[in-house]
C-alpha cells in the first residue's frame, strides 16, 4: 500500500516535470475555470464578478449550482443555460438583468431553485420562464417587474413556489399564467391597481392564490375564467371597487373562496352557479358601501359574517340578497346610517327610523358627523389609503 503510494509520488512528480503532460492532464481532469469565477468544486462555481458580462460559457457541464450575483448580465438569451443541463439551483440576484428573453432557462431538466432579485427587470416577457419541469421556486422579488405578459410561465409546472412579492406591478394582463399547472403557491405583490379579464385564464391547479392590499376600481367580468382547480382563492385587504356581474364567471373547482377584508363599493351580482363548482365561500369582514343588487350562491358551504352593511330606513335587513345563511342579521353589522353603525342588522332594525321625538338631536348631531363620514367616499373609486383610513374611522367609532 505504502509502496503503491510512493509510485503514484513518483509518477506524478515525473509528470509534473514534464510542462506538456500537465497542462493536458489540467485540461482533462480539473474543468477550466473562467477568470472572473471561483470553482468551489466540479459542481460548484461562483461568479460574483461586476467585470462579467454575459453567462460564460467555458464552465464544466457538471456544474450544479451556479452564482451569477453581481455580475453584469443585462439580457439573458433563449437557452442562456443550455450547456449547464446539470443545473439545479442557479442564482441570478442582482445581476443588471434587463431582459430575460423567450425560453431563457430552456434544456435545464433538473433546475429546482431559480432566483432572480434586486435587478432593474421591468417586464417578464412572454415564455420567459416557460418548459421549467420539476422546478420547485421562482423566486423573482424586489425587482422592478411592472408587467407580466401572457404566457410567460407556459409548459411549467410542478412548482412549490412563484414569488412575485416586492415588485411594482399594477396591472395582470390576460393570460399572464396561461399554460402554468400544477403551483402551491404563487405570491403576489401589493398595490395591483388592475386585474385584466382572463388574467389568470389557463392557470390549472393552485394550491393558494391570494391576492391583497389591491386598490381596483373594479373587478371586472371574466376576471377569474379559465382558472381551475385552486385549493384557496383569496381576495384581501383590498379595494375592490365595483363587483361587476360575471366577475366570477368561468372559474372552475374552488375548494374554498374568501372575499375578506375588503372594501367593496357596490355589487351590481354576485354569482357563483354549480358550474363553478366552488366547494365553500366565505364573505368575511367587508366594509359595503351598498347593498348587493343580486346574488346567487349554488356553493356548498356559505359563511357571511363580521361584515359592515347598508341598513336601509325601513328595509327588513333579511331582504339583503346577501341575507342566505341561518344567523345573517346577527353576524352582520350596519355600516350606515350613522345612528345605527356598528349596531348588529338586527339591534338596528327596528332603531333606523325610529326616534322623531327625544332621539332627534342625538340623531341630528350624528347627521351632522355623517357628512364626514359621507366626504370619505368619494364618488370616483377611492386609492387605498383612504380606504384604511375609512375602515379605521369606522371601526374605532
Ligand atoms: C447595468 O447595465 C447598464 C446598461 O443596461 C449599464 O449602463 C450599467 O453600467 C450596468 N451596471 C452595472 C453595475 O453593471
Ligand atoms: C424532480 O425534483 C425532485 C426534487 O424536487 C427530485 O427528487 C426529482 O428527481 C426530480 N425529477 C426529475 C425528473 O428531475
Ligand atoms: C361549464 O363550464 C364549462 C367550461 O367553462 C363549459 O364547457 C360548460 O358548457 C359549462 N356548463 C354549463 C352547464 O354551463
Amino acid at each position: 500500500m505504502v509502496l503503491r503510494s510512493l509510485v503514484v509520488v513518483a509518477v506524478w512528480t515525473v509528470l509534473l516535470h514534464v510542462p506538456t503532460h500537465a497542462e493536458l492532464l489540467a485540461s482533462t481532469l480539473v474543468p477550466s475555470c473562467p477568470p472572473q469565477c471561483i470553482c468551489l468544486s466540479q459542481s460548484q462555481v461562483v461568479c460574483n464578478s461586476a467585470t462579467l458580462r454575459g453567462v460564460p460559457a467555458a464552465l464544466s457541464p457538471s456544474v450544479m449550482q451556479l452564482s451569477l450575483s453581481r455580475a453584469d448580465l443585462r439580457v439573458l438569451r433563449s437557452d442562456a443555460f443550455a450547456h449547464l443541463r446539470q443545473l439545479r439551483r442557479l442564482s441570478l440576484d442582482a445581476c443588471n438583468l434587463t431582459r430575460i428573453k423567450p425560453f431563457a432557462f430552456r434544456g435545464l431538466p433538473r433546475l429546482n431553485e431559480l432566483y432572480i432579485q434586486h435587478s432593474p427587470l421591468t417586464t417578464v416577457d412572454a415564455f420567459a420562464f416557460a418548459a421549467l419541469q420539476n422546478i420547485s421556486s421562482i423566486v423573482l422579488t424586489y425587482n422592478k417587474i411592472a408587467q407580466i405578459e401572457g404566457y410567460a410561465f407556459a409548459g411549467t409546472n410542478f412548482i412549490k413556489l412563484i414569488s412575485l412579492r416586492n415588485n411594482p406591478i399594477k396591472r395582470i394582463l390576460a393570460h399572464a399564467f396561461s399554460g402554468l399547472n400544477d403551483v402551491n403557491q404563487i405570491e403576489f405583490p401589493s398595490g395591483i391597481r388592475s386585474l385584466e379579464p382572463q388574467a389568470f385564464a389557463g392557470l390549472e391547479g393552485v394550491g393558494v392564490l391570494e391576492l391583497a392590499y389591491m386598490d381596483l376600481p373594479s373587478l371586472l367580468p371574466d376576471t377569474f375564467f379559465g382558472m381551475t382547480r385552486i385549493g384557496r382563492l383569496a381576495l384581501r385587504e383590498s379595494d375592490l371597487g365595483v363587483i361587476r356581474a360575471g366577475a366570477f364567471d368561468g372559474l372552475r373547482y374552488v375548494d374554498i373562496l374568501e372575499v375578506c377584508n375588503n372594501k367593496i363599493d357596490g355589487v351590481e351580482e354576485l354569482s357563483l352557479v354549480r358550474n363553478n363548482s366552488v366547494r365553500t365561500f366565505k364573505v368575511t369582514g367587508n366594509h359595503m358601501l351598498e347593498s348587493p343588487e343580486a346574488v346567487v350562491l349554488e356553493v356548498d358551504n356559505i359563511v357571511i359574517r363580521g361584515n359592515h352593511l347598508p341598513c336601509e330606513c325601513g328595509r327588513d335587513p333579511l331582504a339583503n340578497p346577501l341575507a342566505l345563511t341561518q344567523d345573517f342579521a346577527d353576524e352582520n353589522y350596519c355600516i350606515s346610517p350613522l345612528k345605527v353603525r356598528g349596531r348588529s342588522l338586527s339591534s338596528a332594525a327596528g332603531a333606523v327610523c325610529r326616534g322623531e321625538g327625544g332621539g332627534s338631536a342625538r340623531a341630528r348631531a350624528a347627521v351632522g358627523a355623517g357628512h364626514a363620514a359621507r366626504s370619505v367616499y368619494p364618488l370616483a373609486p377611492p386609492r387605498l389609503t383612504l380606504t384604511i383610513a375609512t375602515i379605521a374611522f369606522l371601526t374605532n367609532s
